[in-house]
């Protein structure tokens, strides 16, 4: 790993793609190589072949972040070794969500790829982007309808996930048009890596699949996405091209709960990992053995369940005992049987995506359908309303909040 100097306060890394990548790539991608001014220069780099990968993490992007508000975040699954976990979750039959996405993508792509197309997008930034497995698809039937070049990142949280996805992608790929970089932060992160006045000329397509925005609340939700839509720091007008987003709507309780606690016991290990990362995010020092008592896995218990009033699938972590600590200088009780939430899949129909999207000025242009289930990939775009003097968003200016 090679750091790549820094042009714009950002870090870039010039990954080899774990040297898998062959002299030929490098030459059929090398028109598409430019980035976007005060992204970096991967064209400069070192290694034949190589990917850009943009550290856009800002200081507060550690899972402990939060601890005030939650003793464990979500962020923590979300390792190396927690994407490894959540993989075997992804084979097993029960899985519903990953399967019915990847028909309905292959189902559909055709007029996907022909959406963004014709949306005039110049750089695609796909939120979580993970194994870029559907990815692949996506840009493939995309490139094949560009007429000019289009710059896609993959941002992702975690770092080892986007070298080896974005090498992947890189390998078995042939694009003409597309060239191919990482983004290493949170969504946050990358809004406000967009706001930027470098990437104002570009027309941006946000992707967002997995269903990943239903991890986190409907208002957390409605947030992230009109943090695309304007600046979060200025609240400047994003050049926004739309929003592609798959979202899950299935309210089959017995469907969910064998998704989200499949049989193998493959979920159950994933959600108690989110221990052993806090305890290793943690590190040393004098209350080593007290922090250790305080998330050995022998001290909890998993407890996930379908919240019907909410709609939401909930993954709790439950102490077996009264377990005390002090972390970062904050006191931590937690009861025997207190319930402490990690990360929750909410369930969203089309009329809660309307009414989430609209608080943010954008509305759904397009809806793709699973045909076996309450499962879609919605195109949202901002709201335009004209008027004589020129294009306005209606309620973009004070936030979005105001759209009729
Ligand atoms: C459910 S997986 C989805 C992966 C892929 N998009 C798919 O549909 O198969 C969620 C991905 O989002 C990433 N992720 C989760 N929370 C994130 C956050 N707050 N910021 C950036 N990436 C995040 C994880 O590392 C993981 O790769």
């Amino acid at each position: 790993m090679e750091m790549l100097a820094a042009t714009d306060g950002y870090r870039h890394r010039n990954t080899n793609a774990r040297d898998i990548i062959s002299a030929t790539t490098t030459t059929t991608h090398a028109p598409s190589e430019s980035v976007p001014p005060g992204t970096g220069t991967p064209s400069h780099t070192t290694r034949p072949g190589g990917t850009a990968i943009i550290d856009i993490r800002s200081s507060d992007a550690s899972p402990l972040a939060n601890l005030d508000t939650q003793i464990l975040d979500a962020l923590l699954l979300w390792d190396e070794k927690g994407q490894e976990l959540y993989d075997e979750i992804l084979t097993t039959p029960h899985y519903y969500p990953y399967r019915i996405e990847n028909q309905l993508i292959s189902q559909r792509i055709t007029e996907i790829a022909t959406t963004i197309a014709a949306s005039e997008t110049t750089m695609l930034v796909e939120l979580g982007a993970g194994s870029m497995v559907k990815t692949a698809q996506l840009l493939t039937a995309l490139d094949s309808r560009l007429s000019s070049p289009l710059v896609y990142y993959a941002l992702d949280v975690d770092l080892a996930q986007l070298e080896s996805s974005l090498a992947l992608l890189k390998q078995g790929m042939n694009l003409r048009h597309i060239a191919l970089h990482g983004l290493h932060g949170t969504y946050e992160d990358g809004a406000k890596w967009l706001a930027r006045p470098e990437a104002a000329v570009y027309r941006k397509t946000l992707v967002w699949l997995g269903s990943s925005m239903a991890n986190v609340s409907e208002q957390e939700a409605g947030e992230l996405l009109g943090s695309f839509v304007t600046a979060p720091d200025t609240g400047a007008l994003q050049n926004l091209a739309g929003f592609l987003v798959a979202v899950d709507g299935c309210q089959d309780a017995t469907r969910i709960q064998l998704a989200y606690d499949v049989p193998g016991g493959q979920s159950r290990r994933w959600v108690l990992y989110g221990l052993e990362a806090a305890r290793r995010q943690l590190g040393g020092g004098r209350d080593d053995a007290e922090i250790e008592q305080f998330f050995a896995p022998q001290n909890w218990k998993f407890d996930g369940r379908w919240e019907p009033d909410s709609r939401r699938y909930e993954n709790y972590l439950v102490p077996t005992r009264q377990l005390d600590t002090t972390i970062r200088g904050k006191v931590v009780r937690l009861e025997q049987g207190e319930r402490v939430r990690i990360l929750g899949s909410g369930k969203w129909a089309k009329s809660d995506i309307a009414r989430i999207s609209a608080k943010q000025g954008l509305e759904i242009q397009n809806t793709w359908k699973s045909p076996e289930l309450d499962y879609s990939i919605y195109w949202l775009q901002p709201i335009l309303r004209r008027h004589d003097s020129g294009v306005d968003m209606a309620g973009i200016s004070d936030g979005g909040n105001n759209v009729p």
